[in-house]
């Protein structure tokens, strides 16, 4: 598939998406969400990647659904296409996906980011849920991820007034990793991309789960769950091989299996 919309590359283990409709500040067109989920496709099929980095341009991450697209839009239309349900599927990825944001992020791109595994934001980042200002509200996950990442007070003011919030306020507020110079946003973020795609891509996958779970479950069944999958790493030839390392001084060398 050729793709218009976004921009892939791979380097090692680690894979690039990048957002690229710079005239429409990454404007996100269903056509651009179905050629991520095309690569990321992909990219969990093959066993040569273990982690995905998902970035967009210097001015924008990007600047929510493209409200072009939509505005015409009838509720029978919109309700059985569903094109939110092809948003849906990149929050349900397997392998570690890592948002790497400068400049805006804002409606569907402040969620878009909020279906990574994390968020490293350039001192650049804007994040905001500003559909309330277009007569709508967030349609893809942002009134129950934001609520998740930084609380009820603050994800309620966000999407009620519709303002920004900087990357040190995103930062305080838990809904970034970890901030970095603009300059740096990429390098840093392939960084520790790369560091995630040394770790077993099996166990990767797993604590990716497992942390999900807190989202999903009560405390002593997200513990249950925890504790069954982490007896059940013991059945891999990367647990024997990451605590034999240890024991013997050197560096693990994981097969993924
Ligand atoms: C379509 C968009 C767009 C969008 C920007 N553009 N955002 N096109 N959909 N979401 C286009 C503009 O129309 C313009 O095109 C070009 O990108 C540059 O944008 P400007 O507004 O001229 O740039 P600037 O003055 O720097 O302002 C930047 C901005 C502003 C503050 C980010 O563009 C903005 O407010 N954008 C909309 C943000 C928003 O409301 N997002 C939520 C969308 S609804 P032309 O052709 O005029 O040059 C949503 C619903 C999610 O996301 C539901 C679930 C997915």
């Amino acid at each position: 598939m050729a793709y218009e919309n976004i921009l892939v590359e791979t380097r090692g283990r680690v894979a690039l998406v990048t957002l690229n409709r710079p005239a429409q500040l990454n404007a996100l067109c269903n056509a651009l969400i179905a050629e991520l989920n095309h690569a990321l496709d992909g990219f969990e099929a093959d066993p040569g990647i273990g982690c995905i980095v998902l970035t967009g341009s210097e001015k924008a991450f990007a600047a929510g659904a493209d409200i072009k697209e939509m505005q015409d839009r009838t509720h029978p239309e919109f309700y059985m296409a569903d094109p939110f349900g092809e948003w849906d599927r990149v929050g349900r990825r397997r392998k570690p996906i890592i948002a790497a944001v400068a400049g805006f992020a804002l409606g569907g791109g402040c969620e878009l980011a909020m279906m990574c595994d994390f968020i490293l934001a350039a001192d650049t980042a804007k994040f905001g849920q500003p559909e309330i200002k277009l007569g709508v509200i967030p349609g893809a996950g942002g009134t129950q991820r934001l609520t998740r990442a930084v609380g009820k007070a603050k994800a309620m003011e966000l999407c009620l007034t519709g303002r920004m919030m900087d990357a040190a306020e995103a930062e305080r507020a838990g809904l970034v990793a970890r901030i970095v110079p603009a300059a740096d946003l990429l390098d840093e973020a392939l960084k520790t991309a790369g560091i995630i795609a040394g770790m077993s891509l099996p166990v990767a996958v797993v604590a990716k789960e497992a942390v999900e779970r807190a989202f999903e479950t009560t405390l002593q069944e997200g513990i249950r769950f925890e504790r069954r999958v982490f007896y059940g790493l013991f059945a891999t030839h990367d647990q024997k091989e990451g605590m034999g390392a240890f024991v013997e001084k050197r560096k693990p060398s994981f097969e993924h299996r």
